[in-house]
């Protein structure tokens, strides 16, 4: 299958979820972002954000959603501020609360990978949260696509759930018995027609969608390949996912989520490499 198709399965997949989503959370995240200042992020991220200084910076968030983290970014101070998102019904849900809100960010219905060259060296920092990374079928033309964004010296920085929980058993209880139920190395596409509702676990038969799982090492890899340096990396105990709160509990000392932080050279701009065959050693299709 080509990678449109599948994004764009996935674009539909997502428009579905969204009101089971907005029916559980909309309401909060409206009375937080009325408040004027409202941070969501917590610790470990948040630390992290601010030794990055965010005042000043443009910023751009792929994979968006509801565009909540944008919002906070923006009340830190940040510049100009786009979210991506392929998703209709999540960039109506963004821009809907920007201007309720009254926060000045922009959103922008896209393809990752169709952010054209108007958005080339626009940006200080390239972020993308829980959840982004796992909808994309080629993470070498992801972080291509992430280099040319980011102006040269730009950072990238990603908090997202561990590679590690690929291979756990997905939303358990204290009675989950904890074994390896998922392989860790899984290159194809993994393809599911079940509900996306974390937030409320409504029960719907939702369309076809594809996510991919990807090893801290292709991570690194694809980071290094495109000419972004790695400047930090730190695991937590913290689940982000919602799926792993029971394993958390457990108190089991195990890695459910990372930082990861880097910054494109400087001096080396040859980041971009989309359009060149046989570039996508990582590639799931
Ligand atoms: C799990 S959500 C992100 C949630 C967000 N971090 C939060 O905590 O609110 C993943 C998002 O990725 C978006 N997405 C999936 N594939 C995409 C693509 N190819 N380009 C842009 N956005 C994409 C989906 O529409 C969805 O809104």
């Amino acid at each position: 299958m080509e990678l449109k198709d599948i994004t764009d399965k996935n674009r539909i997949a997502w428009n579905a979820v969204m009101p089971y989503h907005q029916r559980v959370k909309k309401q909060e995240w409206d009375r937080n972002f009325h408040q004027p200042g409202y941070i969501i992020q917590q610790e470990p991220e948040l630390s992290k954000l601010k030794e990055l200084v965010i005042a000043g910076k443009s910023i751009i968030h792929l994979c968006c959603n509801n565009g909540r983290e944008l919002l906070s970014l923006k009340n830190m101070e940040a510049a100009y501020c786009l979210g991506v998102d392929i998703s209709e019904a999540a960039i109506m849900d963004a821009k809907g609360r920007a201007s309720n809100c009254n926060i000045d960010v922009e959103y922008l219905r896209s393809d990752v990978y169709d952010l054209g060259k108007e958005y080339s060296e626009q940006f200080d920092l390239v972020y993308m949260t829980i959840g982004g990374l796992v909808w994309l079928p080629d993470i070498q033309r992801l972080f291509a696509i992430v280099n040319r964004l980011l102006k040269p010296g730009g950072e990238f920085f990603i908090y997202d759930s561990h590679p590690f929980t690929n291979i756990l058993p997905w939303d358990g209880d204290t009675d989950t018995k904890i074994e390896i139920s998922q392989p860790y190395f899984h290159p194809e596409a993994w393809e599911w027609s079940d509900g996306m509702d974390y937030y409320g676990g409504a029960e719907y038969e939702a369309p076809v969608h594809y996510e991919f799982t990807y090893t801290l090492s292709e991570i690194m890899m694809a980071l290094i390949d495109n000419k972004i340096e790695i400047k930090f990396m730190g695991e937590y105990e913290k689940d982000i996912s919602c799926g792993f709160e029971w394993l958390q509990q457990r108190n089991m000392k195990l890695p459910l989520s990372y930082i990861l932080i880097g910054q494109k050279q400087k001096d080396i701009n040859d980041g971009d490499k989309t359009n060149k065959p046989g570039r996508s050693t990582n590639s799931r299709i």
